[in-house]
């Protein structure tokens, strides 16, 4: 048995908060009765209709998958370029990213149907930490990278302090590594970070999302997360109040 509006929040319909709105404005069924009150208990063969549409009681799965570039992190796209569930052709539970890597970023993208989940990783105060690798141009002073770790000014506000280390550089190409360690999700936001900077990002993959990487993948591949690193990421998000 679970409360109903955890059942409502994890089948992606609304937040935890917007499902507890919705269950006392009277907008929620179970079994074909209106109920109000909020901490009702549900079961699996319980019929639960928000608004007057059914919601699936699906199971809850959660992947990683390694992003190649030239994918979008949606579901669908009107453009009817690649996305992200395409490479997931055998997973019957309708799964969508939690949050996005742009179309030319690679890397760790988690893959859930769990609603509750995923509001928990996205939501700007349980912000895990997210690694990135960046190609790009030119040879960072070690000035530059002090002003990403202080925080720089982008257009959208002040970053938070970031964790960054050049791991190698190309004095012919005139390229160098950047990692750098965030714990924001803006709108491309490391390559704003380094671009402000004046390094312009050529590549950019992410390794790490809090401690999920990449080992034993390779790009377009997935593997189902463990019962454990799920409750891990939960506990990681909830102990993160920033
Ligand atoms: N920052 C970016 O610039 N792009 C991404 O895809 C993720 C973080």
């Amino acid at each position: 048995m679970e409360r109903l509006q955890k059942v409502i929040a994890q089948a992606g319909v609304a937040s935890r908060r917007k499902a507890e709105a919705l269950i006392t404005e009277g907008k929620v069924k179970v079994n074909g009765q209106v109920v109000t009150e909020l901490g009702t208990k549900v079961s699996k063969g319980d019929k639960i209709e928000v608004n007057g549409v059914q919601i699936e009681g699906e199971e809850l799965v959660y992947y990683v998958l390694y992003k190649p570039t030239g994918v979008i992190s949606s579901v669908s796209d009107d453009k009817d370029r690649k996305v992200v569930t395409d490479f997931f052709p055998y997973i019957k539970e309708r799964i969508y990213p939690i949050g996005r890597l742009d179309y030319d970023t690679s890397g760790v993208l988690l893959m859930t149907n769990d609603g509750e989940f995923a509001n928990l990783l996205m939501h700007p105060k349980y912000d895990v930490d997210k690694v990135y690798v960046a190609k790009v141009k030119g040879i960072p002073f070690r000035e530059k990278m002090r002003q990403l770790e202080k925080g720089i000014e982008l257009e959208d506000g002040k970053t938070a302090p970031a964790k960054v280390k050049v791991t190698s550089v190309d004095k012919k190409k005139g390229t160098a590594i950047v990692q750098i360690t965030i714990h924001e999700g803006r709108n491309r936001q490391v390559r704003r970070m380094l671009e402000a900077v004046g390094h312009p990002v050529l590549k950019l993959k992410r390794e790490r999302f809090g401690f999920i990487g990449l080992e034993g993948l390779r790009p377009g591949e997935y593997r189902p997360l463990s019962p454990h690193e799920v409750k891990q990421l939960r506990n990681l998000a909830a102990n993160l109040t920033r």
